[in-house]
């Protein structure tokens, strides 16, 4: 389907739900960017999710959301429980606002939901000149390192940073082997999952999709990845005064209330320490691109590099619809 028919489709059924016509639009082209760079679980397969909670009253499609100034640089805005899409989109550019007024700006969200892609609000910042770091956190997923039980989410960490070419360095990583948007999309396609991903609920590694749901995610690297998953909770939970410690409630199969999630978003301008960040960016780049490759290898890559040509190849391309988002198209339009 061409990528603005099924913007406005998307719009239409959120302005049904009873989103105002602007927050519409701020979440759908959040999830047709997730489409465009591949990010499939964070795509139009949410899009039922969303309405789904919005019509069990656990999103508040009309939030009086509230922004307090802490100082120049620093706001926290209290999201109302918004769709995560626009509590984000509100708090990027506050930060971006305050860190070119200051040299560096720090806003943290509560009460907000599920916003998508880290990197989609790095490329914002990226894109006036600025770097970033970003942490959301998520439902619980990932068991913590020694734990038996599922409690930090996926939470991704984000850094993005210009780097004087047009393609923007952004590291945008969930904190497990692979992010749940994969793993659910794998379940309702009814495809495997890649082994050493996940355990099922007796502890057993498992390349079922729908057994990894109801057993823990691994984390990237052991005990490594385990104690970033619980820095991204202190950061963007403990905090912003946003849900944390496994309280953040699935957005698939919690409707007993909103999910309270936390994000924060610090930018800061690149000059501050040094006049020349542009050369020595380019530098640093050029240097790692240059070292001998491994077999197979055509180019060393940086975080970005892969989705902004993913993003290039498919903007003037239709947009794919799987069977199962058809079928979710035709129930939200009815
Ligand atoms: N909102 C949420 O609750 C939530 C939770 C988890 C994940 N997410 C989002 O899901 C998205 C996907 O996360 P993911 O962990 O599956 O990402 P991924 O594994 O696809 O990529 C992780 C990072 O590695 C980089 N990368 C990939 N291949 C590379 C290569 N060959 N060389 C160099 N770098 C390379 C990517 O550019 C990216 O920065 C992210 O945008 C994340 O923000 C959101």
């Amino acid at each position: 389907m061409k990528i603005n028919k099924i913007k406005s489709i998307i719009k239409k059924i959120f302005v049904n739900h009873n989103l105002s016509p602007s927050h519409a639009k701020i979440s759908a082209d959040a999830i047709i960017n997730a489409e465009l760079v591949g990010a499939y679980g964070h795509g139009l397969s949410r899009l039922k999710m969303y309405c789904d909670r919005i019509k069990k009253k656990v999103i508040n499609p009309k939030p009086k959301i509230k922004i307090k100034k802490i100082s120049q640089s620093i706001s926290l805005v209290d999201a109302n429980n918004s769709i995560g899409f626009v509590a984000a989109n509100i708090a990027i550019n506050i930060a971006i606002q305050n860190a070119k007024k200051t040299g560096i700006g720090m806003v943290a969200v509560k009460n907000s939901g599920h916003y998508g892609l880290s990197g989609y609000y790095a490329e914002q910042a990226v894109k006036k000149n600025l770097i970033t770091m970003i942490y959301t956190n998520a439902p619980p997923a990932v068991a913590p390192h020694g734990a038996l039980k599922s409690l930090f989410g996926t939470n991704p960490i984000c850094f993005g940073t210009p780097t004087g070419s047009k393609v923007p360095f952004i590291l945008d990583t969930s904190i497990s082997m692979i992010n749940r948007g994969k793993i659910r999309v794998a379940a309702r396609n009814n495809q495997k999952i890649p082994e050493g991903v996940a355990l099922d609920k007796f502890g057993k590694p498992t390349t079922d999709a729908k057994k990894a749901l109801e057993g823990v995610q691994l984390p990237i690297a052991g005990f490594r990845g385990s104690g970033l998953a619980w820095m991204v909770d202190i950061l963007s939970g403990v905090l912003t005064g946003g849900n944390h410690a496994g309280k953040v409630k699935d957005p698939f199969d919690d409707f007993s209330g909103p999910q309270n999630i936390g994000h924060l978003f610090i930018v800061f301008k690149s000059n501050l320490f040094v006049n020349n960040f542009r050369t020595r960016i380019k530098d640093n780049i050029k240097t790692i691109k240059k070292l001998p490759k491994i077999k197979g290898i055509k180019e060393i890559m940086y975080p970005g590099q892969n989705k902004f040509k993913r993003f290039k190849e498919n903007q003037n391309k239709e947009i794919k619809i799987t069977e199962v988002v058809k079928k979710d198209l035709e129930l939200l339009k009815s």
